[in-house]
Protein backbone atom coordinates (compact mmCIF):
# COMPACT_ATOMS: atom_id res chain seq x y z
CA UNK A 1 0.00 0.00 0.00
CA UNK A 2 1.27 3.51 -0.74
CA UNK A 3 0.26 6.26 2.02
CA UNK A 4 -0.17 9.75 1.11
CA UNK A 5 -0.57 12.68 3.66
CA UNK A 6 -1.10 16.38 3.84
CA UNK A 7 -2.53 18.81 5.88
CA UNK A 8 -5.69 18.87 4.41
CA UNK A 9 -7.02 18.13 1.46
CA UNK A 10 -4.62 19.58 -0.90
CA UNK A 11 -2.52 16.63 -1.29
CA UNK A 12 -5.67 14.79 -3.30
CA UNK A 13 -4.29 16.52 -6.03
CA UNK A 14 -0.88 14.45 -6.02
CA UNK A 15 -3.43 10.84 -5.05
CA UNK A 16 -4.86 11.61 -8.65
CA UNK A 17 -2.18 12.04 -10.30
CA UNK A 18 -0.41 8.52 -8.50
CA UNK A 19 -3.87 6.84 -8.68
CA UNK A 20 -3.89 7.61 -12.63
CA UNK A 21 -0.56 6.08 -13.34
CA UNK A 22 -0.91 3.09 -10.59
CA UNK A 23 -4.32 2.19 -11.06
CA UNK A 24 -3.65 -1.16 -9.31
CA UNK A 25 -2.29 0.15 -6.09
CA UNK A 26 -3.80 0.28 -3.01
CA UNK A 27 -4.06 3.58 -1.74
CA UNK A 28 -4.49 5.13 1.79
CA UNK A 29 -5.18 9.28 2.07
CA UNK A 30 -4.81 10.63 5.70
CA UNK A 31 -5.72 14.30 5.95
CA UNK A 32 -4.09 16.21 9.08
CA UNK A 33 -7.07 18.21 9.70
CA UNK A 34 -6.90 18.26 13.27
CA UNK A 35 -4.11 20.26 13.14
CA UNK A 36 -5.03 22.38 9.29
CA UNK A 37 -3.47 24.59 8.30
CA UNK A 38 0.06 24.10 8.43
CA UNK A 39 0.99 27.18 6.69
CA UNK A 40 0.97 29.10 10.29
CA UNK A 41 2.32 26.40 12.30
CA UNK A 42 6.01 26.32 13.46
CA UNK A 43 8.36 24.71 11.64
CA UNK A 44 9.03 22.14 14.73
CA UNK A 45 4.90 21.64 15.04
CA UNK A 46 4.47 20.25 11.67
CA UNK A 47 7.57 17.90 11.50
CA UNK A 48 6.06 16.62 14.49
CA UNK A 49 2.77 15.89 12.45
CA UNK A 50 4.02 14.24 9.60
CA UNK A 51 6.12 12.06 12.20
CA UNK A 52 3.20 10.73 13.73
CA UNK A 53 1.08 10.85 10.55
CA UNK A 54 3.53 8.86 8.19
CA UNK A 55 3.97 6.60 11.29
CA UNK A 56 0.44 6.42 11.43
CA UNK A 57 0.43 5.31 7.85
CA UNK A 58 3.07 2.66 8.23
CA UNK A 59 1.47 1.14 10.98
CA UNK A 60 -1.87 0.72 8.14
CA UNK A 61 0.81 -1.33 6.35
CA UNK A 62 1.96 1.61 4.16
CA UNK A 63 5.50 0.62 1.59
CA UNK A 64 6.12 4.00 0.50
CA UNK A 65 4.97 7.34 1.57
CA UNK A 66 4.46 10.52 -0.20
CA UNK A 67 4.41 13.74 2.32
CA UNK A 68 2.17 15.72 -0.65
CA UNK A 69 2.43 18.77 0.94
CA UNK A 70 5.04 21.50 0.60
CA UNK A 71 4.58 22.76 4.12
CA UNK A 72 5.37 19.54 5.46
CA UNK A 73 7.84 18.27 3.09
CA UNK A 74 9.60 21.45 3.58
CA UNK A 75 10.06 20.75 7.60
CA UNK A 76 10.14 17.12 7.69
CA UNK A 77 11.59 15.55 4.84
CA UNK A 78 14.58 15.17 6.51
CA UNK A 79 13.87 13.69 10.00
CA UNK A 80 11.28 11.60 8.42
CA UNK A 81 13.78 9.91 6.19
CA UNK A 82 16.18 9.13 9.09
CA UNK A 83 13.28 7.98 11.17
CA UNK A 84 11.42 5.09 8.67
CA UNK A 85 13.17 2.94 6.60
CA UNK A 86 10.36 2.93 4.01
CA UNK A 87 11.18 5.13 0.72
CA UNK A 88 9.66 8.45 0.91
CA UNK A 89 8.22 10.66 -1.39
CA UNK A 90 7.92 14.71 -0.97
CA UNK A 91 6.74 17.51 -3.14
CA UNK A 92 8.53 21.00 -3.70
CA UNK A 93 7.79 24.19 -5.45
CA UNK A 94 8.36 23.85 -9.09
CA UNK A 95 11.48 26.30 -9.04
CA UNK A 96 14.19 24.22 -11.52
CA UNK A 97 10.89 23.61 -14.06
CA UNK A 98 10.23 27.73 -14.05
CA UNK A 99 13.39 28.50 -14.09
CA UNK A 100 13.72 26.04 -17.54
CA UNK A 101 10.99 27.58 -19.40
CA UNK A 102 10.89 31.28 -18.14
CA UNK A 103 11.90 34.13 -21.07
CA UNK A 104 11.05 37.34 -18.87
CA UNK A 105 13.29 35.91 -15.86
CA UNK A 106 10.78 36.48 -13.50
CA UNK A 107 8.54 34.24 -12.26
CA UNK A 108 6.11 34.52 -9.25
CA UNK A 109 5.70 31.48 -6.44
CA UNK A 110 2.42 30.83 -4.42
CA UNK A 111 2.89 29.01 -1.89
CA UNK A 112 2.06 29.25 2.08
CA UNK A 113 4.46 30.92 4.44
CA UNK A 114 5.77 27.92 6.08
CA UNK A 115 7.13 27.07 2.59
CA UNK A 116 8.19 30.10 1.68
CA UNK A 117 10.11 30.77 5.05
CA UNK A 118 12.07 27.68 4.90
CA UNK A 119 15.82 26.96 4.62
CA UNK A 120 14.95 24.04 1.97
CA UNK A 121 12.97 27.15 -0.43
CA UNK A 122 16.01 29.40 0.06
CA UNK A 123 18.48 26.81 -0.80
CA UNK A 124 16.19 25.76 -4.05
CA UNK A 125 15.99 29.48 -4.84
CA UNK A 126 19.55 29.74 -4.52
CA UNK A 127 20.56 26.82 -6.43
CA UNK A 128 17.98 26.95 -9.57
CA UNK A 129 17.32 30.75 -9.45
CA UNK A 130 19.94 33.20 -9.03
CA UNK A 131 19.64 35.01 -11.62
CA UNK A 132 15.96 35.15 -11.99
CA UNK A 133 13.86 37.31 -10.08
CA UNK A 134 11.46 35.23 -7.85
CA UNK A 135 8.39 36.94 -6.40
CA UNK A 136 6.93 34.97 -3.47
CA UNK A 137 3.03 35.19 -2.69
CA UNK A 138 2.23 34.09 0.75
CA UNK A 139 -1.60 32.78 -0.09
CA UNK A 140 -3.19 31.38 2.81
CA UNK A 141 -6.64 32.44 2.25
CA UNK A 142 -6.54 30.20 -0.63
CA UNK A 143 -5.41 27.54 1.06
CA UNK A 144 -8.81 27.80 3.58
CA UNK A 145 -10.79 28.19 0.89
CA UNK A 146 -9.73 25.05 -1.41
CA UNK A 147 -10.27 23.44 2.04
CA UNK A 148 -13.92 24.64 2.32
CA UNK A 149 -14.80 23.47 -1.14
CA UNK A 150 -15.28 26.79 -2.23
CA UNK A 151 -13.07 26.38 -5.72
CA UNK A 152 -14.96 28.87 -8.04
CA UNK A 153 -16.87 30.91 -5.70
CA UNK A 154 -16.66 34.68 -6.42
CA UNK A 155 -15.23 35.33 -3.01
CA UNK A 156 -12.12 32.49 -4.78
CA UNK A 157 -12.14 34.41 -7.13
CA UNK A 158 -11.76 38.31 -5.81
CA UNK A 159 -8.88 36.64 -3.85
CA UNK A 160 -6.85 34.85 -6.94
CA UNK A 161 -7.16 38.60 -7.85
CA UNK A 162 -5.90 39.65 -5.37
CA UNK A 163 -2.65 37.39 -5.05
CA UNK A 164 -2.38 37.54 -9.01
CA UNK A 165 -2.70 41.05 -10.49
CA UNK A 166 0.61 42.14 -8.96
CA UNK A 167 2.29 39.23 -10.27
CA UNK A 168 0.75 40.25 -13.69
CA UNK A 169 2.17 43.24 -13.06
CA UNK A 170 5.78 42.45 -12.01
CA UNK A 171 5.87 40.86 -15.89
CA UNK A 172 6.32 37.16 -14.58
CA UNK A 173 5.55 35.13 -17.37
CA UNK A 174 6.12 31.81 -14.82
CA UNK A 175 3.96 31.31 -12.13
CA UNK A 176 4.45 28.09 -9.71
CA UNK A 177 2.05 26.27 -7.67
CA UNK A 178 3.61 26.00 -4.44
CA UNK A 179 0.80 24.50 -2.81
CA UNK A 180 -0.54 21.46 -3.20
CA UNK A 181 -4.32 22.81 -2.27
CA UNK A 182 -3.60 25.56 -5.26
CA UNK A 183 -4.03 22.50 -8.21
CA UNK A 184 -7.86 22.73 -7.44
CA UNK A 185 -7.66 26.30 -8.16
CA UNK A 186 -5.74 25.94 -11.73
CA UNK A 187 -8.35 26.91 -14.21
CA UNK A 188 -9.84 29.76 -12.86
CA UNK A 189 -5.77 30.77 -11.99
CA UNK A 190 -4.90 30.09 -15.87
CA UNK A 191 -8.49 32.55 -16.68
CA UNK A 192 -6.89 35.27 -14.90
CA UNK A 193 -3.42 34.77 -15.81
CA UNK A 194 -3.94 34.38 -19.38
CA UNK A 195 -2.39 32.25 -22.02
CA UNK A 196 0.91 33.33 -22.36
CA UNK A 197 2.01 33.08 -18.49
CA UNK A 198 2.55 29.37 -17.86
CA UNK A 199 1.55 27.63 -14.58
CA UNK A 200 4.11 25.24 -12.64
CA UNK A 201 2.12 21.91 -11.32
CA UNK A 202 4.08 19.43 -9.72
CA UNK A 203 2.00 16.28 -9.12
CA UNK A 204 2.45 14.84 -12.29
CA UNK A 205 6.13 14.55 -11.42
CA UNK A 206 5.76 13.21 -8.20
CA UNK A 207 3.40 10.80 -9.19
CA UNK A 208 6.49 9.69 -11.88
CA UNK A 209 8.63 9.38 -9.21
CA UNK A 210 6.17 7.25 -6.48
CA UNK A 211 5.79 5.03 -10.03
CA UNK A 212 9.84 4.22 -9.86
CA UNK A 213 9.58 3.74 -6.84
CA UNK A 214 6.42 1.67 -6.33
CA UNK A 215 7.85 -1.14 -8.66
CA UNK A 216 9.52 -2.33 -5.80
CA UNK A 217 6.36 -2.94 -3.73
CA UNK A 218 3.97 -5.28 -4.28
CA UNK A 219 0.30 -4.37 -6.48
CA UNK A 220 -3.05 -4.35 -4.90
CA UNK A 221 -6.81 -4.06 -5.87
CA UNK A 222 -6.87 -0.15 -6.44
CA UNK A 223 -8.78 0.41 -3.69
CA UNK A 224 -8.41 4.15 -2.21
CA UNK A 225 -9.42 4.90 1.27
CA UNK A 226 -9.63 8.37 2.72
CA UNK A 227 -8.68 8.75 6.53
CA UNK A 228 -8.62 12.32 8.51
CA UNK A 229 -7.27 13.07 12.27
CA UNK A 230 -10.17 15.68 12.46
CA UNK A 231 -14.08 15.29 11.97
CA UNK A 232 -15.07 13.51 8.82
CA UNK A 233 -17.74 15.69 8.35
CA UNK A 234 -15.97 18.97 8.32
CA UNK A 235 -14.03 17.71 5.06
CA UNK A 236 -16.51 14.83 3.24
CA UNK A 237 -18.15 17.83 1.33
CA UNK A 238 -15.10 19.25 -0.39
CA UNK A 239 -13.41 15.87 -0.47
CA UNK A 240 -16.50 14.93 -2.82
CA UNK A 241 -15.89 17.50 -5.72
CA UNK A 242 -12.04 16.60 -5.44
CA UNK A 243 -12.88 12.59 -5.37
CA UNK A 244 -16.11 11.45 -6.61
CA UNK A 245 -18.02 9.02 -4.51
CA UNK A 246 -14.98 9.32 -1.61
CA UNK A 247 -15.75 8.02 1.72
CA UNK A 248 -13.53 9.30 5.00
CA UNK A 249 -12.91 7.49 7.85
CA UNK A 250 -11.37 8.67 11.19
CA UNK A 251 -8.31 7.92 12.05
CA UNK A 252 -8.21 5.87 15.86
CA UNK A 253 -4.41 4.71 15.88
CA UNK A 254 -2.18 8.04 16.10
CA UNK A 255 1.21 6.90 17.27
CA UNK A 256 3.09 9.59 19.39
CA UNK A 257 6.41 10.73 17.93
CA UNK A 258 8.60 13.28 18.75
CA UNK A 259 10.61 15.17 16.13
N1 LIG B 1 -1.18 21.60 1.01
C1 LIG B 1 -0.19 22.24 1.73
C2 LIG B 1 1.07 22.58 0.98
O1 LIG B 1 1.31 22.03 -0.07
C3 LIG B 1 -0.40 22.88 3.05
C4 LIG B 1 -1.41 23.96 3.21
C5 LIG B 1 -1.60 24.32 4.67
O2 LIG B 1 -1.96 23.42 5.44
O3 LIG B 1 -1.37 25.47 5.06
O4 LIG B 1 1.85 23.38 1.44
Amino acid sequence: MIGVYDSGLGGVSVLRAIHALLPQHDLHYLADTAYFPYGPLSAATVCERALECVGALIAHGAALAVVACNTASSAALEPLRAHYAIPIVGVEPGIKPAVAVTRTRRIGVLATGGTLQGERFSRLVQRYANDVQVQTVPAPALVEQVEAGQLATPDTHALLHEYLDPLIAAGVDTVVLGCTHFHFLSDTIRQILGESITLIDTSLPVARRTADLAQQIARGTGRVQFFTTGDPAQISVALGYMWAGATVQPLEDMPRVRC
